[in-house]
């Protein structure tokens, strides 16, 4: 058995923000909730420590996590004190406890798989996963014996001028052996520069009682991102957005300029689908093959597209499956709906899903080889049956039937020499 322990009760100072550091997000997602599904699947169980604005972490882990329990750790002394919250928990747990900075959005499930499986090998009591950096300053050195044997971990500020030099660095994700290493949480001191319980402290009492302690060096840096402040939140989501685009490209996807294109990790794309410049797309969508997409077009999650749709430019698109053969070519925004084959949904069409005063909102079914006119909006809930026609500027506010002609237009008035007179 296998369980987890999730640091998330700092304020994240440097975030500079009202909200905890590991409720922001990218895609959407939060910090913790990579973390959590990354250990999904590998874990039996999770206990994420919160503390700074608790009661939305906790919400937030609640909603979305079954198989994780917050433990409130209050005030916040230290990595080590957060881990030691757990301590009443796992009790006479007899397995291994892998430990995460709840701040490692970038860390996949195939890493921490691959460093428990190490930890096994090894039949080590403690593993920490290290990496090396050309800069490695902020982070914990791992300091290695003249043999090579791990000694300790030094925090930056703790460092000698000659351990700064050192370029391998704490992660922040280690491996125990619950069952020998939980007295450790007893004797941690705070005898360092932050006067703070240190969970790194941990190697040097393992080795201190002739235990094996063993470090993983990382295969890919990018995983070890620790995010930090705003800055690091920008970068990461960068580097997570190229990991996703590195996918799509080897897999057929033509994406034409990977520097303006944000596709969410969630997102399937089928082979010979074009995705042009500019385009955002968010949330959990399926995508089919030979699309285009954008430029400039934005998916917001739920969006499923059958094979040879075309999504064009300024078109949004939300919770909302479009068969094949069909385009939003210009201008649109199509939201709540289920939209047909051979359709044509002209330029500035809206499908006003939202009705303000109600807060509900409704869908719009729009059926095969239906065409909408330029500037029209679909009331919903509203269905336009197979093959009916929509005339420009319309608006339509009652269902259609197939092979029907709507218009709501006011008829086309010319008078004659009207300026001149
Ligand atoms: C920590 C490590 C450092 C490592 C780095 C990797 C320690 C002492 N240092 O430093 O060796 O290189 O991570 O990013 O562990 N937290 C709590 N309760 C607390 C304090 C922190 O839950 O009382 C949580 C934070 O929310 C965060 C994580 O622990 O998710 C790490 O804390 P942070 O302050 O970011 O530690 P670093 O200084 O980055
Ligand atoms: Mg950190």
């Amino acid at each position: 058995m296998i369980k987890s322990i999730i640091l998330a009760a700092g304020k994240g100072t440097r975030m500079k923000s009202d909200m905890p550091k590991v409720l922001h997000t990218i895609f959407d997602k939060t910090l913790v909730g990579y973390v959590l599904d990354a250990v999904t699947g590998i874990t039996d169980e999770n206990f994420v420590i919160v503390g700074h604005k608790a009661e939305l972490v906790e919400k937030h882990i609640q909603e979305n996590y079954s198989n994780s329990k917050c433990i409130l750790q209050s005030p916040q002394l230290g990595t080590g004190h957060a881990a030691s919250m757990a301590v009443p928990f796992l009790k006479d747990f007899d397995g291994e406890v892998v430990i995460l900075n709840g701040d490692l959005p970038l860390i996949t499930a195939n890493t921490i798989k691959e460093f428990i499986e190490f930890h096994k090998n090894q039949n080590s009591d403690v593993t920490v996963m290290s990496a090396i950096f050309d800069n490695p300053t902020n982070y914990g050195r791992i300091i290695r014996n003249a043999d090579n044997t791990l000694n300790s971990i030094v925090e930056e500020k703790d460092t000698t001028p000659e351990q700064k030099e050192v370029k391998e660095i704490n992660v922040g994700c280690y491996c125990l052996n619950w069952a020998k290493i939980k007295s450790v949480f007893g004797e941690l001191k705070t005898n360092n520069a932050q006067g703070e319980y240190y969970l790194t402290d941990i190697v040097k009492w393992a080795n201190d009682k002739q235990m094996s302690v063993n470090a993983y060096i990382i295969k890919d840096n990018d995983e070890t991102f620790g995010i930090n402040s705003k800055t690091h939140l920008a970068e990461a989501s960068r580097l997570l957005n190229q990991r996703v685009i590195n996918k799509h490209l080897e897999n057929g996807v033509q994406i034409i300029d990977p520097l303006t294109t944000w596709i969410s990790p969630e997102t399937e794309i089928g082979s010979d689908t074009i995705i042009y410049p500019s385009c955002y797309i968010n949330g959990k969508n399926k995508i089919g093959k030979n699309c285009k997409i954008g430029p400039f077009a934005h998916l917001r999650g739920d969006v499923i597209l059958e094979d040879n749709v075309k999504i064009g430019n300024f078109v949004e698109v939300k919770k909302a499956t479009i068969k094949s053969h069909t385009n939003a070519c210009h201008l649109s925004y199509i939201g709540d709906s289920e939209i047909g084959s051979g359709v044509n949904i002209g330029a500035g069409t809206i499908t006003a899903n939202y009705n303000p005063l109600t807060k509900v909102k409704s869908k719009t079914v729009i059926k095969d080889n239906v065409k909408i006119g330029s500037n029209s909006v679909l009331v919903a809930p509203v269905t336009i049956e197979e093959g009916a026609n929509v005339g420009a500027l319309s608006v339509i506010t009652k269902n259609l039937p197939a092979w029907a002609l709507a218009l709501t237009r006011a008829p086309l008035r010319i008078l004659e020499n009207w300026v001149k007179k």
